[in-house]
């Protein structure tokens, strides 16, 4: 069978999103719109110290206030489970299983009232006697914990010492982010109903299937009794990926309250509550011959962990194949710190790891006086250098060349402080990006109604990156209908397993699994009709056909048709049902390296020497994703993702009390964040062709927007004033 997807040109039209009109006019229900009859509402209590114990609680005040259905520490908690683990991290410790303080905001308490201010109220009245202990905050404390190496993907290629002796020139320097939050728009919130053993809970998740066998663990129960709905999430950027305590908390609160519970985070406890991207502290070393050839790649980074947890957050891993380069040896080490519970955040660990790796590169060019995009394209990796296979796709090379010319790149003059505005300073500055490659399992499952429409879903999520767009556009061009036969649906546990909405890698999952479930629906077809004498398409198989209109077509013999809702009807079917599924073969199986995305950005900045103000005047990001199913959303996702690279270069960093452990700007005003002013003229250009290792031809847009961002900046900042700033994020003090 082929359709004229599979044909297609690399970019799909920019079709408006399908739930536009439902989020402009109100009616999307995000998790906290839901509600259930008779339902209380939860509030949160908070532990005011990093580290210690619990020596006494006093929570009478609180069960006295008014509306208090129930005050739940952890000396009247349940046991609760912990688990299951996933295939890149654990779910968090559940809450309220001990006396021990891991860090400051922990939970040690949930109030249920008849509303949600008296329950926040109540939860004030809650006085805690502390023992508290002097909390390890500081990455390098010698007295943390280190953990090496912890998902075993350091890599090693060469000897880096006899690299080092015998290289031309060498780079030494040490890079630091800070840690961020990820701050999606939408306040987190749980809305849980008991029937007996049977529970319904609306969340903000990125993923409902892990919600569920998360919930059904934790409080004993069959995972079949258990069903999570997210049909709209207010935004993730990974904050969604892990089962939170508050989710386990508001579950909790309506078993014991015997009542339906909902809980909205606020803003603070989104913050310390929903995770955040570690700080780091790296370490690189290169080598180089005279012309710029890599011999050495040296890459150690070190990221925070909280207690008892683990979190997947690839920092220096990913350098061990951005670049041909002989001598590599990169390494990750994680400090056990009392720090809350960290997730992943749009592109984890390659954003910080990129920006020293970027930042490195560009040292390096100046050391050998080759131009910076020179640089790159003479340690282009032509095949993935780790693993030796050859690229299922590869366009970085036309990124550079093609994101350069758009840009003005040659226009440049090399040396530093050399380029003017009026009295500003002008930096051009660029980096590279090779996003890793991540796909998980996924399925879905298509209808053929009686009408001659569709029905496909997945409990997939949506958390606005326009997967219900894409999907439908995918299951049309699949079905040959129209968009508006089409009825694409998510975020429901009653669906097939859909994959995490992560990784950058769900619509790769979810597209194939689509095209499997849609496949099998026009197999379903022709097996109803193989033996029926009144159809033009007896006899035919999935690969002979095509479709279009509504029709399934002979693919020689386009007379030899028939629509999908004649051969229902005269089956007497109301509708015919296939599931798909997706699973990314082994690399070495097919004898290729699986690409994720790859990128050239480049910045423009102006820099104010007198005040150090540091504006960005102009950004081309070029980018092979494979295809581009929806230029238009596509184009969105990498506009959205700049802008947080942007934010991370220039404005984010949360801060934390060093004495203390207490978040000191967990909020909106004072944790800054691009805002239109800020942002400038973005340019993005899609190049490259489908990828050969995923049958749809995509590699994902979620997460490549935003890195090399950090990089591109500072690198424009050295150019415009001689300042190489290798600490995020680059601020006015650094500048002075
Ligand atoms: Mo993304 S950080 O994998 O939601």
């Amino acid at each position: 069978m082929t359709t004229t997807m599979e044909a297609v040109r690399l970019i799909g039209p920019g079709v408006d999103r399908v739930d536009g009109p439902l989020k402009v006019t109100g009616t999307a229900p995000y998790p906290a719109d839901f509600g259930f009859p008779d339902m209380a509402h939860a509030a949160l209590a908070h532990a005011t110290v990093a580290a210690g114990r619990i020596r006494g609680i006093e929570s009478a005040a609180a069960e006295a206030a008014p509306g208090v259905l129930a005050v739940i520490t952890h000396r009247n908690a349940p046991h609760l489970t912990r688990g299951p683990d996933t295939p890149v991290w654990r779910q968090p410790p559940p809450p309220l299983q001990d006396d021990r303080i891991l860090f400051y905001g922990q939970y040690v308490g949930v109030v249920v009232a008849e509303t949600a201010e008296q329950a926040t109220a109540a939860a004030r009245l809650i006085e805690i006697d502390y023992e508290p202990a002097e909390p390890l905050l500081d990455l390098n404390d010698p007295r943390a914990e280190v953990v090496t190496d912890p998902w075993g993907m350091d890599a090693h290629r060469g000897d880096v010492a006899a690299g080092l002796a015998s290289a031309d020139i060498t780079v030494d320097a040490n890079y630091s982010t800070p840690d961020e939050t990820n701050n999606p728009m939408g306040l987190f919130a749980t809305v849980a109903a008991w029937d007996g053993d049977s529970l319904t809970v609306h969340d903000s998740t990125q993923w409902p299937h892990g919600v569920r066998a998360a919930l059904a663990v934790a409080f004993g129960v069959p995972e079949s009794g258990v069903r999570v709905l997210a049909p709209f999430v207010g935004g993730g950027f990974g904050a969604a990926l892990r089962v939170w305590p508050h989710v386990l908390l508001t579950v909790l609160a309506a078993r014991t309250a015997k009542r339906p519970v909902k809980l909205v985070l606020t803003r603070p406890e989104m913050f310390t509550g929903v995770g955040h991207r570690t700080r780091t502290v790296q370490h690189i070393r290169l080598g180089a011959d005279r012309s710029g050839h890599l011999t050495v790649l040296d890459h150690e980074a070190k990221n925070s962990i909280a207690m008892e947890d683990d979190n997947y957050e690839p920092v220096a891993t990913d350098s061990s194949w951005a670049y041909a380069c002989p001598n590599v040896d990169v390494r990750d080490l994680q400090a056990r710190l009392n720090i809350p519970y960290p997730t992943s955040m749009r592109a984890p660990g390659q954003a910080q790891g990129n920006f020293a790796l970027e930042s490195a590169l560009d040292e390096l060019s100046y050391a050998t006086g080759v131009d910076p995009l020179e640089l790159r394209l003479r340690n282009y990796a032509e095949i993935q250098p780790q693993l030796g296979l050859p690229w299922s796709s590869k366009a970085l090379r036309a990124c550079f060349e093609q994101g350069a010319e758009r840009f003005g790149w040659h226009a440049r003059d090399p040396r530093p402080r050399s380029m003017h505005d009026g009295s500003w300073l002008v930096g051009y500055g660029m980096a590279g990006v090779s996003f890793f490659w991540f796909q998980p399992p996924c399925q879905a499952r298509a209808s053929i109604r009686a009408d001659g429409t569709a029905y496909v879903r997945s409990s997939a999520t949506d958390i606005g990156t326009g997967t219900y767009t894409v999907m439908t556009q995918l299951s049309a061009e699949l079905l040959g209908l129209r968009l508006d036969q089409v009825q694409f649906s998510l975020g429901d546990t009653d669906m097939p397993e859909g994959a995490l909405e992560g990784g950058s890698g769900l619509t790769a999952a979810l597209g194939t699994a689509v095209r499997a479930a849609c496949r099998g629906v026009i197999q379903a077809c022709l097996g109803t009709v193989k033996d029926d004498p009144g159809s033009p398409l007896r006899g035919c198989r999935l690969d002979e056909v095509t479709v279009a209109d509504g029709h399934i077509l002979h693919s020689y013999d386009p007379v030899r048709s028939e629509s999908y809702a004649d051969i229902l009807a005269r089956h007497g079917l109301d509708e015919l049902t296939a599931d798909g599924d997706s699973a990314p073969p082994e690399p070495q199986d097919v004898g290729m390296a699986p690409a994720g995305a790859f990128a050239a950005r480049f910045v423009e900045v102006r820099v104010d020497p007198d005040l150090g103000l540091v504006r960005v005047a102009r950004v081309v990001s070029a980018i092979d994703a494979g295809r581009i199913l929806n230029e238009k959303t596509a184009t969105s996702q990498i506009t959205g993702g700049t802008v947080g690279g942007i934010g991370m270069a220039l404005l984010e960093e949360t801060v934390t009390d060093p004495g203390t452990g207490r978040i000191t700007n967990a909020n909106f005003g004072d944790y800054l964040v691009p805002v239109n002013a800020d942002i400038p003229d973005l340019d993005v250009l899609f190049v490259g062709e489908p990828d050969r290792f995923n049958p749809i031809g995509v590699k994902g847009v979620g997460e490549v927007g935003l890195v090399g961002m950090a990089a591109a900046i500072a690198n424009a900042v050295f150019h415009a004033t001689g300042r190489r700033i290798r600490s995020l994020p680059i601020t006015v003090d650094q500048l002075l």
